[in-house]
């Protein structure tokens, strides 16, 4: 069941507005609903869906409960979004400056204790701050590749100056030795980029779901420490996984959430 047309278009135009909160929580109260559910969506099953920063949250795991770990760290590179929605810049992340890469350090001396042996570990970043992220990751896992995200187009920049980027890179770190699942595959991952973003650096879920398949059971635990919009969250869901996303932006929280909520009545119809 989705929701009424009407109300989607009302929703897109107010996306950016300061009373978009309070929207999102009328849509709450509609789907809930909808749904049936007497405690509305925002208290459903999302205790996998943590609204905090993971620096906090990480160290309350169990030592080596995490099965997988796919994420995008804030890049360092003061990102902002030249795509345009609603009229209106997609706002920079937050973290997103020269502190991300104590960040990303810190993430990492946690997560080194919190996942299991013999696991994978996959970092989304950019050929701009690529070599920093190496040095960091590479103080506590093995990186055993550099994947390339072939996005198929190429996005906006310098237009006469510059060449078109069309690619993003994923370092695949190890700790101990995992089998990848499946045939054997080239480091090269075609999938086509998101338009229609939501929040500004939004990974295919597509793309997502490749890797936790190559590098989990079913049934096993994926976690994303810089959930964003949660497309982490929502590969994970689909591919049977048990999945964690921590965000630390409330509105990219709720997003999150909405997301996954979407997708489960979508399959639930
Ligand atoms: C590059 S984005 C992730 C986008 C995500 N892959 C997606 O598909 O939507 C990084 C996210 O990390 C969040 N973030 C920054 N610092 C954080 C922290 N300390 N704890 C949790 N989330 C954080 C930012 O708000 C941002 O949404």
């Amino acid at each position: 069941m989705s929701r009424p047309k009407e109300l989607n278009i009302r929703y897109e135009f107010v996306e950016n507005s300061e009373n978009k909160q309070r929207l999102d929580k009328v849509f709450d109260l509609i789907f809930s609903k909808i749904i049936n559910d007497p405690l509305g969506p925002s208290t459903t099953n999302d205790s996998n869906l943590i609204l905090g920063d993971c620096l906090v949250e990480l160290p309350k795991l169990p030592d080596k409960s995490i099965d997988c770990v796919i994420t995008d760290p804030p890049y360092g590179i003061d990102y902002q979004s030249n795509r345009r929605r609603v009229n209106e810049q997609l706002p920079k992340l937050q973290g997103d400056q020269d502190e991300a890469f104590d960040l990303v350090d810190k993430t990492c001396a946690i997560l080194e204790k919190k996942i299991k042996n013999n696991s994978h570990l996959y970092f989304f970043t950019s050929w701009k701050v690529y070599s920093r992220f190496e040095r960091i990751i590479s103080n506590y896992f093995e990186i055993k590749n550099l994947l390339v995200w072939d996005k198929v187009s190429h996005g906006m920049g310098d237009l006469k100056g510059n060449y078109g980027g069309r690619h993003e890179f994923i370092i695949f770190a190890a700790k101990g030795r995992r089998i990848l699942n499946g045939e054997r595959e080239d480091n090269i991952l075609v999938y086509s980029r998101n338009y229609n973003l939501e929040h500004p650096t939004e990974k295919p879920v597509g793309l997502i779901e490749k890797l936790i398949e190559k590098s989990t059971n079913e049934g096993e635990l994926v976690v994303d420490p810089f959930m964003g919009s949660g497309s982490t969250c929502i590969a994970a869901k689909n591919k049977n996984r048990k999945y964690l996303g921590i965000e630390v932006e409330e509105r990219w929280f709720n997003l999150a959430k909405r997301k996954l909520q979407s997708e489960l009545l979508t399959k639930t119809n």
